[in-house]
């Protein structure tokens, strides 16, 4: 038997989901109950789970059973490669996860912290000041440059006003439907019709992998340096293999951790009980950080595609389907939280410790780069709050809307910013 679920047509149940992810969901949660299937125009179906226990089940499979590379592969290869620690699974994924896992330790990326610090100043030195503002895009340009220096550990400022010029373009093209749901066969006619968005995107990332074997070779003739490159080029992996791993960092964590800073500022501007006690209480800074991802999880869910049936919640789910935790409905579990519906970070101060709080996913695919997300989302607001006196020009909390692969703010957490007098300082 298979989970309950939807009976409407999959291209209705696909407009829905677009439309209102959150709604949809809550509506199929009180229906069909911890665990319901789901139907997605040209999708294999996917069976979703909202208990901290089923979701456990479903990160079990990384042992055998799921795989989470291939779930992920026909929406990214075109960007990351064949090489990439996101779209690999079994041997050649551990082979790669094992050279990401030491620089992105939480040790590692301490050593970051006044380098992510110099970077947020230096960006919110051009923030307009007394008009309303989107604050997410700021925070994309925070965390592609850290992205930028960091991780490519590329400093020339020729080279790094370019990406800084290609890469969210890249990004736009390669995640736009119009690329990813082209079909493998109109590839290469696409390819060669100028102003189709698939050939914009293989100019664009011609230009960025030129840029990054160049760094690759440059710096493989000058051994050193602290940056995530500078590590992976002491491992086994070849030029191919980095450029698609460096490219598979700037994926998963560029978007991702600008859209967890944009949600903390929309939260905290309407909590001011919060905001008071921030930033300098460094334990709360960290547990409102959790709290925020909590309440509003950027990504939404972490799917395996089954290579194997699974027993998941007395059900049988067949190979070929996907199964993941919904991560908003495994957030809000009473069972794992208490008040869920409360914007409490205490409950982390408290020593919560629950396998339910999972907005890095979780099993062997957990996101490599959570500690370093964690601390650029500290150290950022931290910056931020030292120096400019936030507030919302609306009250009323945004509403979620589907972006790529997560759920960010409508309005793009819009702010209105002061220069603090006299400037706080740590
Ligand atoms: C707030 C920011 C971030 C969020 C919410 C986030 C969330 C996630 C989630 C949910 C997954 C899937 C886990 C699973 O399938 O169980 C993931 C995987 C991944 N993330 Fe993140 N991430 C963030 C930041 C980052 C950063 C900064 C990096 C890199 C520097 C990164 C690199 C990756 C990679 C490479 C994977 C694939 C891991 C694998 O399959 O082995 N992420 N992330």
């Amino acid at each position: 038997m298979i989970p309950p679920g939807p009976r409407m047509p999959s291209i209705v149940q696909t407009a829905r989901f677009v439309a209102d992810a959150e709604r949809t969901f809550e509506s199929y949660h009180r229906r069909y109950g911890p665990i319901f299937t789901v139907r997605y125009a040209g999708f294999p179906p996917e069976v979703y789970v909202t208990t901290a226990e089923l979701a456990a089940e479903v990160y079990r499979t990384d042992q055998g059973g799921g795989q989470a590379g291939a779930a992920r592969k026909d929406f990214l290869e075109h960007l990351v490669g064949a090489h990439s620690v996101l779209t690999l699974d079994g041997d050649p994924w551990w082979r790669h996860r094992k050279t990401l896992n030491p620089p992105l330790r939480a040790k590692q990326v301490a050593g970051y912290h006044d380098d992510i610090a110099a970077i947020a100043a230096e960006r919110i030195a051009t923030w307009p000041l007394g008009r309303p503002f989107a604050l997410r895009e700021r925070m994309q340009e925070i965390t592609l440059e850290i992205i930028i220096r960091l991780i490519f550990g590329i400093r020339d400022a020729g080279r790094t006003g370019r990406l800084r010029e290609l890469l969210p373009g890249l990004l736009a093209t390669g995640g736009s439907t119009q690329v990813v749901l082209l079909p493998e066969r109109l590839r290469p006619l696409a390819a060669r019709v100028p102003y189709l968005p698939y050939a914009r995107f293989l100019r664009l990332r011609a230009e960025v992998d030129a840029i990054l074997f160049g760094e690759i070779r440059r710096r493989r003739a000058a051994p050193g340096g602290t940056d995530v490159l500078g590590r992976l080029l002491e491992t086994e992996l070849d030029d191919q293999e980095i450029r698609d791993e460096l490219i598979t960092m700037l994926i998963a964590g560029h978007e991702t951790t600008a859209t967890g800073l944009a949600w903390a500022f929309e939260r905290f501007l309407r909590m001011p009980e919060v905001l008071e006690r921030l930033p300098d209480d460094e334990p709360y800074l960290d547990a409102a950080v959790k709290e925020v991802l909590r309440v509003r999880p950027v990504v939404y869910e972490a799917p395996r595609l089954l290579d194997a049936p699974l027993r998941l919640g007395g059900y049988e789910i067949p190979a070929g389907w996907y199964a993941g935790p919904y991560i908003p409905l495994v957030h809000r579990d009473p069972a794992a939280f208490s008040e869920p519906g409360r914007f409490r970070p205490e409950r982390f101060l408290e020593g919560h410790q629950s396998r339910a709080w999972m907005p890095f996913g979780g099993g062997r695919r957990f996101c490599v780069g959570a500690q370093l997300a964690l601390l650029e989302m500290r150290v950022i607001i931290r910056e931020v709050l030292h120096r400019l006196e936030l507030t919302a020009p609306d009250q009323a909390p945004e509403a979620r809307r589907l972006q790529n692969v997560t759920l960010a703010p409508a309005k793009q957490t819009r702010v209105t910013a002061r220069a603090r007098t006299p400037a706080r300082t740590a």
